[in-house]
């Protein structure tokens, strides 16, 4: 099975970015524990990350047309961006929304994923361990051949 694993604005910087919120993982690691978890479980995965909101539209557009499974922290876009809930929604495969911190404990605008309405599922609060929570989910749903 194709994963993408794709990470919105300021997840580049996780480990020095508000430890206290995101943990003291760097994004480095989080690309090697996808990476990791993807070889252990068969599936095929690709993890990116990108501060540019179109950039995200032309991978979930890419993802579309391939039928590929999805894990995506839309990261602040969560929030408020309709255009990457309408990429999501276009998607053929499933797609885990994930977010590292709890963001229902966390200020009110972060309460709500617009994202969320069009996701298979949600994982959120469970650190950078959501992730990997969101590949076995994947290779749950993925045929015993890949
Ligand atoms: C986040 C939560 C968002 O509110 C925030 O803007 C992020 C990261 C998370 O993973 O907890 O950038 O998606």
């Amino acid at each position: 099975m194709k994963v993408y694993v794709l990470n919105g604005p300021n997840l580049g910087r996780l480990g020095t970015r508000e430890p206290t919120l995101y943990g003291a993982t760097t994004y480095a690691d989080l690309v090697a524990l996808c990476e990791h978890t993807g070889k252990e479980l068969g599936l095929d995965v690709t993890v990116r990350q990108t501060d540019a909101e179109h950039e995200l539209l032309g991978w979930l557009h890419g993802a579309a047309d391939e039928g590929a499974a999805v894990v995506l922290n839309p990261a602040a876009w969560s929030h408020y961006s309709y255009a990457v809930r309408d990429a999501c929604a276009m998607l053929r495969g499933p797609l885990v929304e994930v977010h590292i911190s709890n963001i229902h404990a966390r200020e009110e605008f972060r309460h709500h994923s617009v994202v969320s309405a069009v996701a298979t599922g949600v994982i959120c609060g469970l650190g950078i361990g959501g992730y990997r929570l969101a590949l076995h989910h994947l290779a749950g749903l993925a045929p015993a051949d890949g």
